[in-house]
């Protein structure tokens, strides 16, 4: 687990951004293909501006969403339409590269199965499933200031699923209190690269706690049960 901290998130977004170009990078050299989930919340909405000024060959790419609240994709909390104003409306990327969570609100539990589909799908059919498992490039996430990351809340079933990928997280947690698709963690986990994006004092006061005692705060945190098979970077803006 390593830390990078910054005076302010202009400085944070701009480390973030050429971090993820050069993972990207060096996937397509390797692979000839990335997979990248992007965070939602506001905090990495800077960051995604500066992604798409970036050099990143978006045409060997293949994105994808940590999580989604169940709204339409144009509304004011779709973590989509987030993306989609700050970056994906300003890349050239090819229109089935970009995975969106579909999640209609009515059978939450069925579009967590059909997400998880679409992931597992166009990891093998790229070849880039390893040993069942699908290891995203990267993983982008924040964190809550109650320790939740994606749509992983403390205290949540979620945090307790038997080898599903992706799934679904009922109403009534979380702000906005809406149904939810996520990633769950061994999902996150199978990843080469996790990086967390935070700011501000309480969030600062919960990576303290993770790095102090991972365990103990991974009884109260979400975000603290993050620990990738591949490398685990958090960036903190204070
Ligand atoms: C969500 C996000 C969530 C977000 C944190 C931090 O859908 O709510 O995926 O995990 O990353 O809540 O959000 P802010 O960046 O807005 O503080």
């Amino acid at each position: 687990m390593d830390i990078i901290r910054f005076d302010d998130m202009e400085s944070l977004s701009a480390h973030a951004a050429e971090l993820v170009a050069e993972i990207a990078r060096n996937a397509v050299t390797d692979r000839e293909a990335f997979t990248l989930a992007l965070a939602g919340g506001s905090t990495p909405v800077r960051m995604y501006e500066m992604l798409a000024d970036a050099d990143i060959a978006w045409d060997k790419g293949h994105i994808f969403f940590s999580d989604e609240r169940c709204v339409k994709p144009d509304h004011d909390h779709s973590n989509f339409r987030m993306a989609n104003e700050a970056l994906l409306s300003r890349i050239e990327v090819p229109a089935l590269r970009v995975h969106r969570i579909k999640a209609a609100g009515y059978a939450v539990g069925l579009d967590a199965g059909g997400y998880e589909f679409e992931i597992r799908n166009i990891f093998k059919y790229n070849n880039l499933d390893e040993d069942g498992a699908y290891p995203f490039d990267c993983i982008l996430l924040g964190m809550g200031a109650d320790g939740h990351t994606a749509s992983l809340f403390p205290g949540s079933d979620a945090l307790r699923t038997s080898g599903q990928l992706v799934t679904a997280v009922p109403e009534g947690v979380g702000d906005p209190p809406v149904a939810r698709i996520t990633m769950t963690l061994p999902l996150i986990n199978m990843a080469r690269n996790v990086v967390f994006m935070i700011n501000g004092k309480k969030k600062n006061e919960i990576l303290e706690s993770i790095k102090a005692d991972a365990e103990a705060a991974g009884r109260r945190f979400p975000a603290a049960l993050v620990r990738p098979q591949g490398n685990l970077l958090w960036l903190a803006a204070s």
